[in-house]
């Protein structure tokens, strides 16, 4: 994922999933078990401070200029490079060491630490334009619609986002008249999660018998086909055809790919690629309610032969003990497109509707619950 050059990468405590989130939320539990009334209040108020100050940070390229850089460097250089006032400069380095976004290693001088790295990587720089652009005026229209609708989950796509940007659209038809936050959202979703969905998946034994002429991956809101190449890439002699569909705006901005064709599809018309061996869906059905998810996936369904299967690439919640990641999502795609994360049972009874059934959840990430759902026809 870093763009940075190797001898640059600091290490990183490499432990696995479960251990590392739980350690993390110990940490942080221990943490907060310390605080002061007082200083709850300061930690919320430092934390609508840190997306915008790090935004600025990213617009005048601080976050590549220090990781860049072979040592560390004085304000008065940083000064030069980004053209920023230095006396102002000062108090925006000295606020991001602070909260530890980058290290400062002497009077009027600073480096780059592992969170400097990872706002200095594209993607991440990306995602955080996302936030700062899109999420975070959803999140302050958020109170107020859930006043509006008594808090409950209005039928269809109305959402606080509408409201934060006064459209009666829906986000991704809206974002289509905007190429470079449309390509926030892309970069968002470029960046890798916890665990390998293709660990769950023995692709080298189920291809086996596919003919080249046939479509072995269809990959539905493939969006710009990060999953499906890097499907080509870790088996380039797989046969059959892998192909990605999106709306237009989005296939006709994927860059190419060996092996892999772009097809411009809606999905809620018929799929045209009918009994590929596997189709996918990488978090589409999260972005929609029961009535919208069951027409996609009756559209999926349709298209279907005896061997096909669905592999739907979300999470499948537990009923209890969900991680605060998996609920923040949740919450984040109830404002944006009055959509949810499901639990294993919500994915049962949505399947069902759609004449389809779950006939294994594959758990590849184990505290965030990402799991491919292998799904046939009833
Ligand atoms: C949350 S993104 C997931 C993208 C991709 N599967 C991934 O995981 O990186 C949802 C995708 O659905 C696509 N999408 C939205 N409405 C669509 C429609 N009507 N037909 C086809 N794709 C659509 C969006 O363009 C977007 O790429």
């Amino acid at each position: 994922m870093s763009a940075l050059p190797e001898s640059k990468n600091m290490d990183r405590v490499r432990v696995d999933e479960a251990s590392r989130l739980k350690l993390q939320d110990s940490l942080r539990s221990a943490a907060e078990a310390m605080e002061t009334p007082n200083d709850t209040m300061l930690r919320l108020f430092n934390g609508a401070l840190e997306v915008p100050m790090i935004k600025a940070g990213c617009d005048i390229g601080l976050f590549k200029t220090l990781v860049a850089s072979q040592t560390p460097m004085t304000t008065a250089e940083i000064a030069n490079n980004t053209k920023a006032d230095p006396a102002l400069l000062a108090r925006i380095l000295r606020y991001l060491a602070a909260t530890r976004f980058i290290t400062e290693t002497g009077k009027d001088q600073f480096g780059a630490n592992l969170s400097t790295q990872s706002l200095a990587d594209p993607a991440i720089e990306g995602s955080l334009y996302y936030i700062f652009t899109i999420s975070i005026p959803a999140y302050l229209a958020l109170p107020e619609f859930l006043r509006q609708t008594s808090f409950q989950t209005p039928p269809g796509t109305k959402c606080a986002w509408q409201q934060s940007v006064k459209t009666d659209m829906d986000f991704f038809p809206y974002y289509k008249q905007y190429p470079e936050q449309l390509s926030y959202f892309q970069k968002l979703m470029s960046v890798p999660r916890d665990g390998e969905w293709f660990d769950v998946v023995s692709f080298a034994e189920e291809a086996a018998n596919v003919s080249s002429d046939r479509a072995l991956f269809v990959d539905i809101g493939g969006s710009i086909g990060h999953q499906s190449k890097r499907l080509r890439l870790k088996y380039p002699t797989l046969p059959g055809r892998v192909i990605v569909q999106d709306l237009p705006e989005s296939v006709n901005v994927a860059p190419p790919a060996p092996g892999v064709e772009f097809m411009a599809y809606d999905f809620f018309t018929p799929q045209p690629v009918h009994g590929a061996r596997f189709y996918y869906m990488r978090t589409v059905l999260h972005d929609w309610d029961e009535e919208n998810s069951i027409k996609i996936l009756k559209n999926t369904a349709a298209a279907m032969g005896a061997d096909s299967q669905l592999l739907i690439d979300e999470m499948a919640l537990p009923n209890k003990g969900v991680h605060w990641w998996s609920t923040c999502l949740d919450l984040h795609m109830y404002t944006m497109l009055n959509a949810l994360e499901r639990t294993v049972d919500q994915w049962h009874e949505l399947l069902a509707k759609a004449d389809l059934k779950i006939v294994e959840i594959r758990t590849y990430a184990s505290v965030m619950n990402n799991a491919i759902i292998v799904v046939e026809r009833k």
